[in-house]
């Protein structure tokens, strides 16, 4: 059977390990953005360009004679790579463009959520133009609320009063950037609590949910400095995160099961592929922040950790309907993953840094993200570099792990230390219960 996999990150190459354990035996097959030994050693053959363009990437796909095929990051699916790969027959794990607007469109995600009476949406307002924009930040109040471009904005899109917006007028500003660059955009209520991610499998009918898992997007230890993609992440041994109540956790899989349900009804199609939902449990209960349409980077090294059932039988199941006959186990045991990533990063990172992870003595669940081989040599190419993921019994084990190896890359890197820690842990419980007492009050 062959299998190719689009992308070439630290998630990708996750999947790609994953894949290799399938008793199925694969034949693996990579579109990559770049020469990466990691996916270069688990794979038949690769092809590296601009995994954007799709027809390119179709033709390889048949070329290869692909039987099943997972896209890995968010913009190949904007492109309409899924509709694509399904019109030369090949089942894809991705939803189609129009599908994956729950993510690639802000306003349609809210919108979605309105029109389908779904619970979890902030208070919020759709924008093609800056009219209307001033009154509607008044009315939410001096930071109090999140400027949200529509489209896929590399993470540049979002803007956070107090923040990253200190005034009414900066933040009226920022939407006459966005309006010049004809970029329609949604305004929200900010909330306040901690934020966590629930993945979903699903077939079109059936949503199988994944170990809940909380990442942590500024890049400095203690929370500190700019937003991310993901610095590291952690998972516990009974499938939940310490600071949360039940009740949150069946709230978040409640708003995945209704919006899959809702999207299917409004696009007349079936969602095959990850639902992605990002959550904040906040004193008025559980928000829904965003959607994604792909595995979370770096979620997916968490829960395919203690992945226990064939990962390739999950997604034969998906792209045939089957998920609920398909039983999928994960172990209870926690996890830690931790991103090294160049000095610098994300705002002016160093470019073409040699990694060396010669010392690296085992590399189960080692990761190497944005790097590029030439000549025999590795080097950083600016964004997440290498994660390393630890797994234990209790988050504390998973740390010591993920601490130890990530420590094992040399040259101009730095990751976060306090990821998986307990102070954090603790802090990040004390703070969900000043909060929830104040519901109480
Ligand atoms: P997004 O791209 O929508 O995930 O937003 C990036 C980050 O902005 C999130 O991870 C949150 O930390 C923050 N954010 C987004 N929406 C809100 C909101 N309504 N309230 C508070 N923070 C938010
Ligand atoms: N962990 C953030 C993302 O995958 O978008």
């Amino acid at each position: 059977m062959n299998i190719l996999l689009i992308g070439s990150g630290a998630r990708e190459h996750a999947i790609l390990k994953a894949l290799q354990q399938s008793p199925q035996q694969p034949k693996l097959f990579c579109c990559a953005v770049s020469h990466h030994p990691g996916i270069a050693g688990l794979t038949h053959a690769r092809w590296v360009g601009d995994i954007g363009d799709v027809q390119t990437v179709v033709a390889q796909a048949v070329l290869w004679q692909i039987d099943l095929a997972i896209i890995g990051p968010e913009a190949p699916l904007e492109k309409g790579m899924a509709d694509a790969l399904w019109a030369v027959n090949i089942p894809t794990i991705g939803p189609t463009k129009a599908l994956a607007q729950i993510e690639t469109s802000k306003s349609f995600a809210r919108d979605l959520l309105k029109k389908h009476h779904i619970p979890g949406s902030p208070r919020y307002r759709c924008f093609s133009d800056i009219s209307g924009v001033k009154a509607f930040l008044s009315e939410l109040g001096e930071n109090q609320y999140v400027i949200k471009a529509n489209g896929l904005m590399g993470g540049k899109g979002v803007k956070v009063g107090g923040d990253h917006l200190h005034s009414l007028t900066e933040a009226y500003q920022f939407c006459e950037t966005l309006q010049a660059q004809h970029l329609s955009f949604v305004i929200e209520e900010k909330c306040v609590g901690e934020e966590f991610s629930l993945m979903c499998f699903c077939d079109g009918r059936t949503l199988v949910p994944m170990p809940l898992v909380q990442d942590h997007k500024r890049a400095l230890v203690g929370d500190t400095g700019p937003n991310t993609g993901g610095m590291g992440s952690y998972s516990d041994a009974n499938h939940s995160l310490p600071f949360l109540t039940t009740k949150e956790v069946s709230a978040a899989l409640a708003i995945n099961v209704a919006a899959i349900n809702a999207l299917q009804t409004e696009c007349d199609e079936k969602y095959i592929g990850i639902l992605y939902g990002s959550y904040m449990a906040t004193r008025e209960g559980v928000r829904l922040i965003e959607f994604n349409a792909r595995f979370g980077d770096p979620e997916v090294m968490n829960v395919l950790a203690v992945l226990q059932t064939d990962f390739l039988e999950i997604c034969q199941a998906m792209t045939t309907g089957t998920l609920s006959e398909c039983a999928i186990h994960f172990a209870n045991q926690a996890t830690v993953c931790k991103y090294a990533v160049p000095e610098g990063y994300p705002d002016a990172p160093l470019n073409a840094q040699r990694l060396d992870i010669s010392n690296m003595t085992h590399d189960d669940h080692f990761y190497l993200g944005a790097v590029d081989e030439r000549d025999g040599t590795l080097y950083a190419t600016g964004s997440r570099t290498a994660a390393a993921v630890g797994v234990g019994d209790t988050i504390c084990m998973a740390e010591k792990q993920a601490e130890e190896q990530i420590s094992q890359v040399k040259g101009s890197f730095y990751h976060r230390d306090d990821i998986g820690k307990w102070e954090l842990i603790q802090k990040r419980i004390a703070w969900m219960q000043t909060i929830r007492e104040k519901e109480v009050v």
